[in-house]
């Protein structure tokens, strides 16, 4: 049997640097754990933009169809601000997301011992805190019609459309239940029902679907509460599904309690393909960071964990999944921080290739 197909698509900005170390820890596996991936990369966002005067070629697209995983860096930069809209480096990432039908989005928030200190909430909000934001990321305003700016008598207009349709709520409500299943059985679904059409559309079908699923606890929020609520007390949560909107905001907020937007990896989720398997892209919460760009600061850690979801959820490794994670864990107890992990310490931080070095030691410890 062939073995299975990895495309990378390190991006913009630290992309490419933090990809590097995920680069190590995949040969760390073909080599010590005989998980050989066939990994072929191509680029994505601005970088794509710089070499083809498109943030995604057809080829590249095409390439992400066939793989079993996609593992992407980061896209974006200020030097991109004055390209138009319709070639932007976050365009190349919206259409991988869309082409590839990835409505289910898992972002967990899970707060690592070590650095519960470093939380802008106080520690025992935090402490132990492990949850997961599933967001829909595949409809709502982000690809409602009609969008545009238009004349209307003197004047622009700007217009962005929240359409859901049933079967999409559905299907990533279903993602939702599946995932709450095998973890903690408690579902909070969050809209705004009180003001929205499509809030009231998302938690009827919401609702429906839970019928199927009596095991797990449902409970409904607005969104704005559940804002306020996760900063409150978040360890009253373990699954949120949500639109694509208040996803993007509420998974932020989320990440940020656990410390810093450098530890976290999501995983978008599609339907399952011939082989089983969902088609699937992980990449980091984080952005870019150009201010750091190229400079050896950025922390690896989220973009490996991402490598870890690819392990769990797409190749069904998640034995090895838990190693790694364990070997981060690990690490940063032992006390490695690259620069986003420090704040006004003055401590020496470690470089993104040292702090890679350190979890490839880690790994090894655990054989
Ligand atoms: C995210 C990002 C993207 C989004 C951008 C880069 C298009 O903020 O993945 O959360 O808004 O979805
Ligand atoms: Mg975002």
């Amino acid at each position: 049997m062939s073995n299975p197909s990895l495309l990378i698509l390190p991006g913009d900005g630290i992309g490419p640097e933090v990809m590097a170390e995920v680069r190590r820890v995949i040969d760390w596996f073909g080599d010590k754990r005989g998980l050989k991936f066939d990994v072929s990369e191509d680029l994505v966002g601005g970088s794509a933009y710089d070499a083809h005067g498109t943030p995604l070629t057809d080829e590249t697209m095409a390439k992400a169809q066939e793989v079993d995983a996609v593992l992407l860096g980061a896209v974006g930069g200020p030097k991109y601000d004055v390209l138009d809209f319709s070639v932007k480096p976050e365009r190349g990432l919206l259409r991988l997301r869309k082409e590839m039908d990835l409505y289910a989005n898992l972002r967990p928030a899970q707060c690592f011992d070590a650095l519960a200190d470093f939380s802008s909430l106080k520690k025992d909000v935090v402490a132990g805190l492990d949850i997961v934001i599933v967001r829909e990321l595949t409809s709502g305003i982000y690809f409602g019609e009609p969008r545009g700016i238009i004349e209307e008598g003197n004047e622009r207009v700007g217009i962005n459309t929240q359409r859901y349709t049933e079967s999409e709520i559905d299907r990533v409500a279903r993602s939702a239940f599946e995932l709450a299943m095998r973890r903690g059985k408690k579902l909070c679904s969050m809209e705004k029902a009180n003001v929205m059409e499509s809030g009231i559309l998302w938690r009827e079908v919401v609702t429906e679907v839970g019928k199927e699923y009596p095991e797990v606890e449902l409970s409904h929020m607005y969104a704005d509460a559940g804002a306020m609520q996760l900063c409150r007390w978040p360890k009253q949560f373990d699954v949120i599904v949500t639109d694509n909107l208040f996803g993007d905001l509420l998974s932020d907020a989320a990440a940020m309690l656990t410390g810093s937007l450098g530890m976290l990896p999501s995983a978008s989720l599609g339907a399952p393909m011939a082989n089983g398997r969902p088609k699937a892209l992980y990449e980091p919460v984080h952005g870019s960071a150009p201010d750091i760009a190229g400079q050896g600061k950025a922390n690896p850690i989220a973009c490996i964990l991402s490598f870890a979801m690819a392990l769990r959820y797409s190749f069904d490794k998640g034995d090895e999944a838990t190693r790694l994670e364990q070997a981060i864990e690990n690490v940063l107890a032992k006390g490695y921080r690259t620069a986003d992990l420090l704040g006004e310490e003055g401590k020496q931080p470690v470089s993104t290739s040292e702090m890679g070095t350190a979890i490839l030691e880690a790994l090894d410890e655990s054989l």
